[in-house]
């Protein structure tokens, strides 16, 4: 078995993961658990990016001893492992389980008597990492109970420490965010809060950062002098599975606007951190969404915003018939400073769409080339392309000379495959791994702060607001959205 290699952590200034650790999952029977969680862990596990004194804690209602959680972990599992078998049964051997509703105290005190006792068999006391993968209503009585039942205590004043991990979307909107941060802040350190956007953790997102950093040829044209516009698009061609109640409370803004397509503007516009310091990095993204402009009127909102539901919708399990929830939207945003000035950046998602891709396209100003005899096509723009999924990766579109007895242009590219590098081979660690090992790490750059959640809600809520005073367009299942021009 791949055991942990002290060496890889440490040449990664990783020495914290060292330490003996305990992750307790709520909402361990769950589809997030099932689906990423566990196989995010495993691939941790066999990689060596984990604590060698591992255990695992599903802590949930369903009534299941550790055996129960170790088949259920087993089947989930299934694909991932592969022929992995022996990896497999050493994995299976660090989960515990735990039943208890989470709204009870008393199964808090259940809890914490179990995790003596894994601490008992391990030896020592443990740093805790507590991951909520439950539904939002949850979150309160949660956090409430876990600091009332003293479980987030560290080991010492000076060794170890208790970590919470919470999944979007966190509130439902300025307010309820406000008063769930308020909450949060009062029962624990910010340095023990993970606010979990798994965008961030994409690897090719993050590499806009890298990316905008550390290239000249780019950086000083990275503003409102050289930059047209931006788009930011986040295309699904399935629907809202078996989530329908959930969703149709939620909708698209919300469920992926107010996060993973904000948090994307704010990489590519933001000032530069000085360095990866997760508190300078934080606050330059914040910077970003603080800045942008409001739609205040419903004039505005249907100028500048599009919203759109896809046919059958209102069919699907869990919806409330007719029901006004968007599966789509488009919106022109601005990023009011300096930098970005009526600059349009374009976020764009949707449900049921044709293709499915994340990515951010950049398009330069055009140049009136003197090359081009042609009056057509005249403006050559570049555009510098960041695809986030599926096939990562990072290309540049120029302008050069067709070939033969012509002085016409004709658009080429660079491109780089994140895939094809390595000969296909390269594994391109899944967003839930990172946020799982930054989580242990106590690495913070990757998850959101109160100033970022809070100015994505100023910006979201009032459209939420205006929307009810603006069209809902139907679209087309396997289309490319409403057809609304803008
Ligand atoms: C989640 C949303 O946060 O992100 C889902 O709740 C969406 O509705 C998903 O499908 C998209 O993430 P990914 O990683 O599959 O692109």
């Amino acid at each position: 078995m791949s055991e942990v290699q002290p060496s890889i952590l440490e040449s990664e200034g990783k020495r914290g993961m060292i330490a003996p650790t305990i992750i307790v999952i709520f909402g361990a029977t769950g589809d997030l658990s099932q689906k990423k969680l566990l196989p995010a862990l495993f691939r941790l596990f066999c990689a060596g990016y984990l604590p060698a004194a591992l255990r695992i804690v599903g802590f949930s209602r369903r009534d299941l001893g550790d055996e129960g959680y170790r088949t259920f972990a087993r089947e989930a599992l299934a694909v991932t492992a592969g022929e992995r078998k022996t990896e497999l049964e050493h994995f299976l051997n660090r989960l515990t389980y735990i039943a208890g509703d989470f709204m009870l105290p008393a199964s808090y005190q259940k809890l914490s008597d179990g995790l003596i006792v894994v601490e008992g068999e391990m030896g020592q006391c443990a740093n805790k990492l507590f991951y909520l993968a439950v539904p939002p209503v949850s979150y309160e009585p949660i956090f409430k109970e876990l600091a009332d039942s003293g479980l987030t205590i560290p080991c010492s004043d000076e060794l170890g420490w208790t970590r919470v991990l919470v999944e979007k979307p966190f509130g439902n909107n300025n307010e309820t965010a406000a008063a769930l941060d308020r909450t949060l802040g009062l029962l624990f350190k910010e340095e023990q809060i993970f606010r979990i956007d798994h965008y961030l953790a994409k690897e090719a997102l993050q590499d806009i950062l890298m990316f905008r950093f550390s290239n000249l040829i780019f950086e000083p044209l990275w503003n409102k002098n050289y930059i047209d516009r931006v788009e930011i698009k986040l295309f699904e061609s399935h629907g809202i599975a078996e989530r329908g109640v959930f969703y149709d409370g939620l909708g698209a803004l919300r469920d992926v606007g107010q996060n993973h397509l904000l948090q994307m503007l704010a990489l590519v516009a933001m000032e530069n951190p000085g360095g990866l310091d997760a508190a300078a990095v934080r606050e330059a993204r914040a910077k970003v969404l603080q800045a942008l402009r409001p739609i205040t009127a419903s004039s505005d909102a249907l100028e500048r915003t599009v919203r759109g539901q896809y046919a059958g919708y209102q069919d699907e399990a869990g919806v409330a018939a007719g029901s006004q929830t968007e599966t789509y939207f488009r919106i022109q945003a601005f990023v009011d400073n300096e930098r970005w000035h009526d600059v349009p950046f374009y976020l764009e998602s949707g449900k049921m769409l044709e293709r499915a891709l994340a990515e951010v396209v950049i398009t330069f100003k055009g140049t009136e080339s003197f090359f081009c005899r042609s009056k057509e096509n005249h403006h050559h723009a570049n555009i510098l392309t960041f695809r986030i999924q599926p096939d990562e990766g990072i290309s540049v579109l120029f302008w050069a000379k067709q070939r033969g007895f012509t002085s016409q242009l004709e658009p080429k590219k660079l491109a780089f495959s994140y895939r094809e590098e390595g000969g296909g081979s390269t594994r391109i660690p899944d967003a839930y791994e990172r946020v799982l090992y930054d989580g242990i790490a106590g690495d913070q750059i990757l998850f959101t702060s109160t100033d970022e959640v809070m100015a994505a809600w100023k910006f979201i809520t009032p459209i939420i607001e205006h929307w009810k005073e603006t069209p809902l367009h139907q679209y087309e299942k396997g289309s490319t959205g409403p057809r609304v021009e803008k």
